[in-house]
C-alpha cells in the first residue's frame, strides 16, 4: 500500500513526462505512469493534463465510483487546499435537490417517525454494502447465490420484503426497528431503497419469492405447511415462486388452462406457466389450477414431472423468469392453499401489496434518474457551457422532477390509509386508487425514462461509464408496466372501482 504524503501543485507539475505523470483530481494526487497504457479512455486523454489538474476534464466522463475502484494509484494530497468535491460513502443520502424524498431532505411531514429515519439510514448503508455484488450478480445473470441471500436474511430483509405481519415479529430490523412497528413506510423504504442498486432482474429474482408468492402460504397455508416451510424460505434456504400466468393467458387469470384433477389424498397435476419470476431456482410453486369447480391454489415442490427453462428477457436471468411444465405432478391435499375451488381469493389477496411495491419500485427508481441527470447537466459542458445552462434541458429536469414528487407524494398517501385500515377496508377502498397510482407511476417512468435519455445522449445507450443507470433504466422500464397487471388493466380497473362507487343520484 502507497504512503499517502501531502503536495505543492508545483511538485506535481514537474511530473509531467511519459513515464512519470501525475494528474490532480480535485485536492488528490494520482500517479498515472503505470495505468496510462490500461486506461480505458486511451493514454491521449491523459497525456494532455501530465502535472495538472485534471478535475473538470475528469468529472465530465467519469462516474465517481471509478476513483474508490482505482484509489491504489492516489499517491497523496494537496497540501493545505479544502476538497471541493465530495466523495460519496455508503450510506450517505444524497444533498443534491429532489435526489431523496422531501421529509429525508429535511422537509415536514405527517407520515414519518423517528424509526422510519432509522430504517432508512441503516438500510441505505447495507444496500451500498452490497451494491457492487448485487451488480455484478445482475450483469452476470446469475442465480443470486446462496451467501448473498443469507446476508439478506442476516438482516431479516426477507422477511422485510413480505410487508408488514406476524413474520415479522420477534424480530429487530435494521436500525434497531422491531418487527411489531414495521409498517407499510417500512415496506416502502424497502422496495425503494433495493430500486436504487441498478440490479432490477436480481431484485426481482428476490421479490418474486418473498413479496408476490410467499404470502400465499403464509395466510392462506394449513399451520403444518408453514410451519415446515416458512423457517426455510426466510433464512433464505429454499426459494419459491408464483405461478399463475399461461401461454394462453396472462392478464385473463380466470381463463388459465392448467388443470388439476383429484385423486386418492391429493391432485394429479398437468399444465405450463409462462414468465414465472424465481421459477429457474425455486423450489416451491404456489401455482394457479383449474379443479373440477373453478380455480384452486396449490403448493408443489420440485419434483420430477417439474421442469423448468429459462426465460430470456430484457433484464437479468438473476430474475430466474421460467417457463414451468407440470406433467403428471402429485400434489398431496395438505398443500391445498386456502379453500378447494375458491383460489380465486387467493390469487387476488395480494395483488394489492404486489403493486405498492410495483409503484413504490419506479418511483425510485425515477428519482435516481433525477439525480443522475440533475449531476450530469451541471458537470457536463456543451458548446462552452454546462447543459444545465440549456433552457430546454431545464425544463425536462422539472418535467421529471414533478412526475416523481406527485407519484411519491400519492405512494406515501396509499401507505398511509394501508397502516389505518384492516384487510377488508383495504380491498374495498384501495384496489382503485392503487390500480390508478400504478398505471400513473410506469407512465411517469415512461417519460422520465425518455427525458433522460435525451439528457445523457450517447452515454444512456452504454452500459458502463456515466450513463449506466439510464441505459438500465431505459432496458428495463417497461417491466413495472406489465407485471402484477398492465398498464390498460389497471387504469381500466381503477376507474370501473370508481365507477361502483358512483352515487346513482348524482347529475351534473
Ligand atoms: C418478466 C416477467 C415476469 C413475470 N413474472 C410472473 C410471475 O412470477 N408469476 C406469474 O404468474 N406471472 C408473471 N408474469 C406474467 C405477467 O403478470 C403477465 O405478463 C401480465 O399479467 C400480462 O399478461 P400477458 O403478458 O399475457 O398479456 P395479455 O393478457 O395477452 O395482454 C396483452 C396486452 O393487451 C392488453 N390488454 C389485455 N386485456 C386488455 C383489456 N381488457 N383492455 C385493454 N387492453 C388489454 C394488456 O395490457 C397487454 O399490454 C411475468 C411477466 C413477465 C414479462
Ligand atoms: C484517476 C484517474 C483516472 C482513472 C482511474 C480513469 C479511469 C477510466 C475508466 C475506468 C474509464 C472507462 C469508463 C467507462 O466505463 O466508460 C475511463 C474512460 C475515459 N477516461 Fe479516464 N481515468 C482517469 C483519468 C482520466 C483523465 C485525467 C482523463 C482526461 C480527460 C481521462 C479521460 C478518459 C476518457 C476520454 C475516457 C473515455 C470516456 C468515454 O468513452 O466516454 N481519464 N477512464
Amino acid at each position: 500500500m502507497v504512503e499517502l504524503k501531502t503536495y505543492t501543485r508545483e511538485e506535481v507539475s514537474r511530473h509531467a513526462a511519459e513515464e512519470d505523470i501525475w494528474i490532480i483530481i480535485d485536492t488528490d494526487v494520482y500517479n498515472m505512469s503505470v495505468f496510462i497504457d490500461m486506461h480505458p479512455g486511451g493514454a491521449f486523454p491523459i497525456l494532455e493534463y501530465a502535472g495538472k489538474d485534471a478535475t473538470e476534464a475528469f468529472y465530465g466522463l467519469h462516474r465517481q465510483e471509478v476513483l474508490l475502484k482505482y484509489k491504489r494509484y492516489k499517491i497523496g494530497t494537496l497540501a493545505d487546499e479544502t476538497p471541493q468535491i465530495k466523495i460519496r460513502q455508503h450510506g450517505d443520502n444524497s444533498t443534491v435537490p429532489y435526489a431523496e424524498m422531501s421529509a429525508f431532505m429535511g422537509y415536514k411531514s405527517p407520515y414519518y417517525n423517528d424509526s422510519h429515519f432509522r430504517y432508512q439510514a441503516a438500510l441505505r448503508k447495507i444496500c451500498d454494502e452490497l451494491k457492487a455484488e448485487a451488480q455484478e450478480c445482475d450483469s452476470a445473470g446469475d442465480r443470486p447465490s446462496d451467501e448473498f441471500v443469507k446476508k439478506l436474511a442476516a438482516h431479516h430483509l426477507l422477511a422485510a420484503h413480505v410487508g408488514p405481519g406476524p413474520w415479522l415479529h420477534g424480530l429487530m430490523l435494521p436500525g434497531n426497528v422491531p418487527g411489531t412497528e414495521f409498517d407499510y413506510f417500512h415496506d416502502m423504504i424497502t422496495h425503494q431503497e433495493f430500486a436504487r442498486w441498478g440490479a432490477p432482474g436480481l431484485v426481482a429474482g428476490i421479490t418474486g419469492g418473498m413479496t408476490i408468492s410467499l404470502p400465499t402460504v403464509l395466510n392462506y397455508g394449513k399451520p403444518e405447511l408453514k410451519a415446515e416451510l416458512v423457517p426455510l424460505l426466510l433464512s433464505g434456504e429454499k426459494r419459491m415462486s408464483l405461478a399463475i400466468t399461461e401461454p394462453y393467458t396472462g392478464s385473463d387469470v380466470a381463463s388459465i388452462r392448467t388443470v388439476a384433477k383429484k385423486v386418492e389424498g391429493g391432485y394429479v397435476v398437468n399444465g405450463v406457466k409462462k414468465w414465472i419470476t424465481t421459477g429457474r431456482f425455486a423450489h416451491y410453486f404456489a401455482t394457479a389450477v383449474r379443479t373440477e369447480k373453478g380455480i384452486s391454489m396449490l403448493l408443489i415442490e420440485r419434483q420430477e414431472g417439474v421442469e423448468t427453462k429459462p426465460i430470456k428477457t430484457s433484464y437479468s436471468q438473476s430474475a430466474g423468469t421460467a417457463y414451468v411444465t407440470f406433467e403428471n405432478v402429485f400434489v398431496p391435499d395438505a398443500n391445498l392453499l386456502g379453500i378447494e375451488h375458491q383460489g380465486f381469493r387467493v390469487v387476488l389477496s395480494n395483488f394489492n401489496h404486489e403493486r405498492f411495491m410495483l409503484i413504490a419500485q419506479p418511483v425510485a427508481v425515477s428519482r435516481n434518474a433525477v439525480e443522475e441527470c440533475f449531476k450530469w447537466a451541471m458537470q457536463r459542458k456543451v458548446f462552452g457551457k454546462p447543459l444545465i445552462d440549456q433552457p430546454v434541458i431545464r425544463n425536462k429536469l422539472a418535467k421529471m422532477i414533478a412526475g416523481v414528487e406527485s407519484c411519491q407524494t400519492w405512494t406515501e398517501n396509499i401507505a398511509y390509509q394501508m397502516n389505518h385500515m384492516k384487510y377488508a377496508e383495504q380491498a374495498d377502498k384501495l384496489a382503485g386508487p392503487i390500480a390508478l397510482l400504478k398505471f400513473h407511476a410506469t407512465r411517469m417512468m415512461h417519460d422520465v425514462s425518455d427525458e433522460a435519455c435525451q439528457i445523457f445522449g450517447g452515454r444512456a445507450l452504454t452500459k458502463t461509464g456515466m450513463g449506466k443507470y439510464i441505459e438500465d433504466l431505459q432496458r428495463t422500464y417497461k417491466f413495472n408496466a406489465i407485471l402484477g397487471g398492465s398498464e390498460e388493466i389497471m387504469a381500466d380497473l381503477g376507474v370501473r372501482q370508481a365507477m361502483k362507487k358512483f352515487p346513482a343520484d348524482a347529475r351534473l
